[in-house]
C-alpha cells in the first residue's frame, strides 16, 4: 500500500500522536467559569484540567476564544492573536497550554480563515475606504445585479440563511458565506495568505501542538461569480463529487492547505485537522502529503442507530483513509448538532431541525438514546484513528431541546426567520455539581438555562458511581490503550445484519448489538468481557448494548 510520509511516523518510529489519540472538544464559554459572570473561561478550564487528565484524553481542543462580538459563538473572530476578555488573557492562555502539556496533554486551537467578524479593523477599514480602495480588496465586494445594483451579485445562499451578500451605504455588496456579520476574506490577496502564516506561528510559538482548521472548505470562490445550480443552494452544494460548485470545495483551495502545512512543518510534531463538510469522495484530496494531517469525518453524525449504516460508513471510511496511508477520524457529537444521546433516542430518519422546533417531542426516548450513547462511544474508541469527544458527552448529557426561544443565542434562529431553531442546545453549560444556581458550572446562573436533570447528570454525581457514563469513559479510554492503539487494522465479523462485531489486530472485538432482540452469549466471539455498556450481560447481549472482548490468553 502507498504510505505517504512513512504512516506519517515521529522521530521516534512509532506513528504521530495525533493518529491514535483521543481529542476532547472544549466549548470554552460552556465548560467552566471561573469569575463567576456566567460565561465559562480559561479561568475555570485551567481548574478543571484534573477532569481531562482523569478522563485519559490525550488532547483538548479549544474552540475559538479570540475576542469577538459572538455573532457566531466567537466564529466571528476581531483579533486572531489575543484571548476574549469574558475568557482571560493571553498570560492564561499561555498558563494553560503549558498546565495541559505538563499533564501529558497536546493542545489545539480552532482558526477560523474563511472569514473575520464585521468589526475587524480589516474590514472597518474596508467599509471607511469605499469602493474600489485596497482595503476592500481583502474581502469580496461586488456591485450588485439589476437596476440600479440593487439585486445581489449571485443567487448564493448564506448557511445561516438569507442572500450570502449583504449591501452597504455606498451600494456595494459584500459576501458571507455564514452570518452577515461574517465577511469572507479574499485568498487571492497576498496580504491575507501572510497574514495567516503569521497568525499559525503566532500560536505554535506560543506551543500550541496544532489546529482545528474552520470552514477548510471555503476560502476559495469562483472569480467569475456565477449562480449557483438553484438546487445546490442548500447543504447539498458542500457535498458535490467532483469541486464544481461556485464556492465549496474547490480545487484551488489546496494550495493555501500546503503553504500552512509548511509553516507547520518548521516544527516539530504539529497538527492540523480540517472541518472540511464534503463529498467522501473528495475528502482524501485535503489528506494528501503535504496537506492537512487529519480531516473531520462527518460520516457517523448523520448516521442512524443502525447496524447497517455504521458499518457501511466504518468500512467506507477506513478503506478511504487507509488507501492513502491516513487513519479516519470519529465523531458523534459537536457543538453543531443535536447531541448523539438524543438523536439516537428519536425514531430513524426525523429532521432533527424540524423536531427542534416543532416536535412532536414525546416520540423521544431518552433511555434508549442513553444507552445507545454509550454503546456508541465504545465503538468509535475502539476503532483505528482518533476519536473526537465533545465535552459532555462523559456525562451522557443529551439535548436541550426545550429551551426557551428568548434565549436563543446561535444566528440562525434569526437568520432563518426562526424557522430553524439552531444549536443552542447542545451548547448548554455542562453540570459539575449535583446543586447550585448552574450546576457547579460557575457561581451564578449560567448563560443558557440547565435543566434541571442536569445535577444527577453532573460529575459529582457521576464519579463515584462505577456504572456511570462517566466511568464508562474512563475505563474505556484506559482500556483503548490495551486493546486497541498499537496498530491500525480492522476485521469487520458477520454475527448478523442488527449485530455490529469487528475485531482489531490485538484479537479484541467489539460487538454492539443495534437491533431489537438479545444476542445469545454463545454467539458471541471467543474471548473475556473486559468492558460491557450496560449494567449486566447475563448471559445475553441485550438491545442497545455493546462488549469489548479481550483476547484470552
Ligand atoms: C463551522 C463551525 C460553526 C460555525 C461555522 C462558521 O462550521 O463549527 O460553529 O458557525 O463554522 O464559522
Amino acid at each position: 500500500m502507498n504510505q505517504p510520509e512513512s504512516m506519517q511516523m515521529e522521530q521516534s518510529g512509532s506513528p504521530a500522536w495525533w493518529r491514535r489519540s483521543v481529542v476532547y472538544q472544549v466549548y470554552i464559554r460552556s465548560f467552566a467559569d471561573g469569575n463567576g459572570d456566567g460565561t465559562g473561561d480559561l479561568a475555570g478550564l485551567r481548574a478543571r484540567l484534573d477532569h481531562l487528565a482523569e478522563l485519559g484524553i490525550d488532547a483538548i481542543w479549544v474552540n475559538p476564544w479570540y475576542p469577538s462580538p459572538m455573532a457566531d459563538g466567537g466564529y466571528d473572530v476581531v483579533d486572531h492573536r489575543a484571548i476574549h476578555l469574558d475568557f482571560g488573557t493571553l498570560a492564561e492562555a499561555d498558563a494553560l497550554i503549558s498546565e495541559t502539556h505538563e499533564r501529558g496533554m497536546r493542545f489545539l486551537i480552532d482558526v477560523v480563515p474563511n472569514h473575520t467578524s464585521v468589526e475587524h479593523p480589516w474590514f472597518q477599514a474596508a467599509l471607511a475606504a469605499g469602493s474600489g480602495s485596497p482595503e476592500r480588496q481583502r474581502y469580496i465586494f461586488r456591485a450588485g445585479r439589476g437596476p440600479g445594483g440593487d439585486e445581489p451579485p449571485t443567487n448564493w445562499q448564506a448557511v445561516f440563511g438569507g442572500s450570502a451578500w449583504t449591501r452597504v451605504d455606498d451600494g456595494e455588496w459584500y459576501l458571507h458565506i455564514f452570518d452577515i456579520s461574517q465577511p469572507d476574506l479574499n485568498w487571492q490577496h497576498p496580504e491575507v495568505r501572510d497574514e495567516f502564516d503569521s497568525i499559525l506561528r503566532f500560536w505554535v510559538d506560543r506551543d500550541v501542538d496544532g489546529f482545528r482548521v474552520d470552514v477548510a472548505h471555503g476560502m476559495v470562490k469562483d472569480r467569475s461569480f456565477p449562480d449557483a445550480p438553484v438546487d445546490l443552494l442548500d447543504d447539498r452544494g458542500q457535498r458535490l463529487p467532483d469541486g464544481s460548485h461556485p464556492h465549496w470545495d474547490r480545487d484551488e483551495l489546496h494550495q493555501l492547505i500546503r503553504r500552512w502545512r509548511a509553516v507547520l512543518d518548521e516544527y516539530d510534531n504539529r497538527m492540523m485537522v480540517a472541518e472540511a463538510n464534503v463529498h467522501p469522495d473528495r475528502l482524501p484530496l485535503y489528506l494528501r502529503p503535504g496537506e492537512y494531517h487529519q480531516s473531520f469525518n462527518f460520516d457517523l453524525l448523520k448516521a442512524k442507530w443502525s447496524a447497517d449504516d455504521f458499518r457501511s460508513i466504518i468500512v467506507g471510511s477506513a478503506a478511504r483513509a487507509a488507501a492513502i496511508g491516513a487513519v479516519s477520524t470519529w465523531v458523534l457529537s459537536n457543538h453543531d448538532i443535536v447531541r448523539h444521546a438524543t438523536r439516537y433516542g428519536l425514531p430513524p430518519g426525523i429532521d432533527y431541525e424540524r423536531w427542534l422546533l416543532d416536535g412532536p417531542h414525546d416520540v423521544l426516548d431518552a433511555e434508549a438514546g442513553a444507552r445507545r450513547a454509550r454503546a456508541a462511544v465504545m465503538v468509535t474508541l475502539a476503532l483505528p484513528g482518533s476519536t473526537y469527544i465533545y465535552q459532555g458527552d462523559e456525562l451522557g448529557l443529551p439535548e436541550v431541546w426545550d429551551l426557551p426561544v428568548e434565549v436563543l443565542e446561535d444566528p440562525t434562529w434569526e437568520r432563518s426567520k426562526h424557522t430553524v431553531k439552531g444549536r443552542d442546545g447542545c451548547r448548554v453549560p455542562i453540570p459539575w455539581a449535583k446543586h447550585g444556581s448552574s450546576f457547579g458550572f460557575g457561581e451564578g446562573p449560567s448563560w443558557l438555562p440547565q435543566p434541571p436533570i442536569f445535577g444527577d447528570l453532573s460529575v459529582e454525581a457521576q464519579k463515584g458511581d462505577p456504572a456511570s457514563t462517566l466511568n464508562l469513559y474512563r475505563s474505556a479510554i484506559r482500556l483503548r490503550g490495551d486493546l486497541f492503539v498499537a496498530d491500525e487494522e480492522l476485521d469487520m465479523l458477520d454475527l448478523g445484519v442488527d449485530i455490529l462485531a469487528f475485531r482489531r489486530g490485538s484479537g479484541a472485538t467489539v460487538v454492539v448489538n443495534m437491533g431489537s432482540t438479545p444476542l445469545p452469549a454463545d454467539d458471541l466471539p471467543p474471548g473475556e468481557i473486559v468492558l460491557s455498556s450496560g449494567p449486566t450481560i447475563g448471559t445475553k447481549l441485550p438491545p442497545d448494548a455493546a462488549v469489548w472482548l479481550a483476547p484470552e490468553s
